[in-house]
């Protein structure tokens, strides 16, 4: 308990909605794509942290289906952005044994900056250490539809249409569901981030931008999932 956690009793798959940068930025006087490159930064740091405590997997929203929204400027910069990280920390995420995963629907990705992710995860794909997996043009409810399509083209009688059917054709089957979903930058509200998967799991929202999170709010999530008693609908003793 030294760090007032107690590490047998993680989250096994923790997921966060990183935001603020814009806000973040603007309250620095810089522009905005300055604030998602300080958002890189962080990722990069509770990573590591996740990855030293031993928490299983680590999911985290960098761009939505919804966020082709936003001025082409900060459009093309978050591509750019993205592309130059999945360059840059390949052989660091290696030598971490770090396994990469990417969710979301890739094909509409400048070629730049798929052809970057699909490097980062076909590198790490052998590695055993910590699952990190990177939403970009994720969106929850386009989720939804790519699996009921696989479901059809799969030829399911409507019997056996099942949640377990559903969720084997999500984006990501093999990883566990998320157990603790942080957000930052105080928003009550899920933006379409993992709404099948994360049903269950725990909400921590702070008020710190995702810029100004670090190791000590990472553990103060953690406290704060480790006293709530999950029940999933039963009565929570077994
Ligand atoms: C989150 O920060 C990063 C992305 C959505 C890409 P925002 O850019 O949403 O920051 P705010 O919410 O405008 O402060
Ligand atoms: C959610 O944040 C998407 C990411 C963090 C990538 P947004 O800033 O896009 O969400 P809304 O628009 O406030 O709901
Ligand atoms: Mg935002």
């Amino acid at each position: 308990m030294a760090l007032g956690i107690d590490l047998d009793r993680l989250p096994r798959h923790v997921a966060i909605i990183m935001d603020g940068n814009g806000r973040w930025a603007q309250s620095q006087g810089l522009k905005r794509l300055l604030g998602h490159r300080k958002g890189y930064r962080v990722l990069k740091d509770v990573l590591l942290n996740c990855s030293e405590l031993g928490i299983e997997a680590l999911t985290t929203y960098a761009f939505s289906a919804e966020n082709w929204r936003r001025p082409f400027e900060e459009v093309t910069g978050l591509m750019k952005l993205i592309e130059d990280a999945a360059r840059t920390e390949l052989q660091g995420l290696v030598a971490n044994n770090v396994r990469c995963r990417v969710l979301g629907r890739l094909d509409e990705l400048p070629e730049g900056t798929r052809n970057a992710l699909a490097a980062l995860v076909q590198t790490t794909k052998d590695n055993t250490g910590i699952i990190f997996s990177l939403a970009v043009n994720y969106g929850g409810r386009a989720e939804i539809v790519d699996a009921v399509k696989r479901v059809i083209d799969d030829g399911l009688d409507a019997a056996n249409v099942t949640e377990e059917a559903l969720s084997a054709r999500m984006y990501a089957p093999d990883i566990p569901e998320p157990d603790l979903l942080i957000r930052t930058a105080g928003e009550m509200r899920w933006s379409n981030f993992l709404i099948w998967e994360a049903a269950y799991a725990e909400l921590y929202v702070t008020q710190t931008s995702w810029p100004e999170f670090d190791e000590a709010e990472l553990l103060k999530a953690l406290r704060a999932y480790q006293a709530r008693f999950r029940k999933f609908g039963g009565l929570g003793t077994s």
